[in-house]
């Protein structure tokens, strides 16, 4: 398309052309309107002093007869002025006036006419046109008073020029008012487009220009910019995940390499090679763990796990993963008791919801293990369910180390593990799937300290009523 072509396909001049068109419409209206208006005065006014006239000069008549008349005229033909008077006798013979000639058997017609005429005095066809009424007197005498109509059709003429005159102007400063507006507007979009090339080439730093006039473009350009703005932050986001998960599975599956080499290399008996496999079967399950774990949180993360949200007691999920892992509780000499007296309806995903709460019991079995017991009375762990106001409670709380204050905002990253618990296994997903399930929920993960120790809270929103408890 040429440039032209594109100017003319622009909204803005195509608003401009029907702008346009609305005013010359409404001009015209206007100044036809004016002129009708013009020509009724004038013609009212010329009917009402011809009218007068002819009645004083029928009185003169009827007062003095012809003789006086055709003084009177003749006296009034010779005022200059645009007024026509013309006295003749029945035959159409001239007696007094100014008025030299008239369409033929004009005369012969009484009442109100437009004729051509010419004054006495003017030379050979300097016709003009007059508005005249014509009066049959007693005695066979005709009179013919009228008015020149020149003055109106000057009017007439200086109304058309002024029409003509400013149809030319709004159409030329219309147009080129579409011009220089559409021009501005494309220029601007010509701008968007090739920052938009260079976004789609790979840089997303770019941003759409804004004029600062706060106009419909302006707004547009900044509602994109943040959306671009958030794009890029979700783009360093997930590169900043996908680069942890590559670092953080990095050193597991080199030991697992380094140790299959280990026993290949040198001579060595066969129970050596079982314990080496045994090792690595040990260390692939863990790996696998922390995919699925990945898995698990991108799910959560993704709102994708919304699909499978049904409506189920998290009291009954408190006391199943209370039993689940009582066992392994007692085998660290810890005590760990539920208390979920009364329903905690929640409407989510009840595998997730598990899994976090389990997440959570893991930590504290793992972290306040034997150097957590107080007064040498085996540490509690108490896993608790209840309602409180318009949330359900998932709370997990131990005697052990705690987390400090200054670290609670960071564990709940992937991978994120204190240097206090480098000894116990883990790879740092646990507290991350807990807090991504809450949020899935619209609820949220929370740290306390429990004075000594932690308690980990899951709020979800309550489905159904409120009990009491
Ligand atoms: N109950 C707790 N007491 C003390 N520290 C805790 C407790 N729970 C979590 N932490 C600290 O928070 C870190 C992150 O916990 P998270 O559950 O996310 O990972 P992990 O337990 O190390 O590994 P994973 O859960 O993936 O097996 C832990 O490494 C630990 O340092
Ligand atoms: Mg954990």
């Amino acid at each position: 398309m040429t440039a032209l072509g594109k100017l003319l396909r622009t909204t803005a001049f195509q608003l401009t052309l029907a702008y346009l068109l609305v005013f010359i419409v409404f001009a015209a209206s206007l100044l036809a309107y004016f002129a009708l208006n013009t020509r009724r005065l004038i013609t009212e006014q010329i009917t009402s002093t011809v009218l007068t006239e002819i009645n004083g000069l029928r009185e003169q008549y009827n007062q003095g007869g012809i003789r006086r008349l055709v003084i009177v005229v003749d006296l009034r033909s010779r005022r200059p002025g645009s007024s026509l008077y013309l006295v003749t006798t029945a035959t159409g013979e001239g007696l007094a006036g100014n008025v030299g000639s008239l369409e033929p058997g004009v005369l012969d017609h009484p009442g109100w006419l437009e004729t051509n005429y010419r004054r006495l005095e003017a030379p050979e066809g300097s016709e003009h046109r007059a508005l005249a009424q014509i009066v049959q007197l007693t005695g066979g005498f005709r009179l013919l008073v009228g008015r020149d109509l020149e003055e109106r059709e000057r009017l007439y003429g200086i109304i058309a020029n002024a029409g003509r005159w400013s149809f030319a102007l709004v159409v030329i400063l219309g147009l080129a008012g579409g011009f220089f507006v559409s021009r501005r507007v494309l220029n601007r979009i010509e701008a968007m487009t090739q920052t938009a090339q260079t976004i789609m080439a790979g840089d997303l730093a770019g941003r759409l220009p804004v004029a600062g006039t706060g106009d419909e473009l302006d707004r547009l350009a900044e509602h994109l910019n943040a959306m671009l703005e958030r794009i890029e932050a979700l783009m360093r986001g997930l590169k900043e995940v996908s680069d942890n998960i590559a670092h953080d599975l990095k050193t597991p599956l080199t030991r697992l390499r380094n140790r299959c080499e280990q026993a290949l290399r040198g001579p060595a008996a066969d129970s050596d090679y079982r314990a080496a496999l045994e090792t690595t079967i040990a260390e692939s399950d863990e790996l696998i763990r922390t995919f699925e774990a990945l898995l698990m949180i991108a799910r959560a993360e993704s709102g994708q796990a919304r699909d499978n949200m049904i409506e189920f007691d998290a009291a009954e999920i408190a006391r199943d993963v209370g039993d689940l892992y009582e066992p392994l509780a007692d085998e660290k000499g810890l005590s760990l008791t539920v208390d979920a007296p009364v329903a905690a309806r929640v409407r989510g995903n009840r595998e997730l919801v598990s899994q976090a709460l389990a997440n959570l019991v893991d930590n504290a079995i793992k972290y306040a293990g034997p150097n957590g017991k107080l007064n040498g009375a085996p540490a509690e762990i108490v896993v608790k369910a209840g309602n409180e106001g318009e949330r359900i409670m998932l709370s997990v709380a131990d005697r052990g180390p705690g987390i400090p204050d200054a670290d609670r905002g960071r564990v709940v990253e992937r991978f994120v593990r204190l240097e206090q618990s480098r000894s116990e296994p883990g790879s740092g997903l646990g507290l991350s799937l807990a807090s991504a399930v809450a949020r899935l929920h619209g609820g949220e993960l929370r740290l306390e300290d429990n004075h000594p120790g932690l308690r980990s809270t899951i709020a979800l929103p309550r489905a159904g009523p409120s009990v009491a408890g």
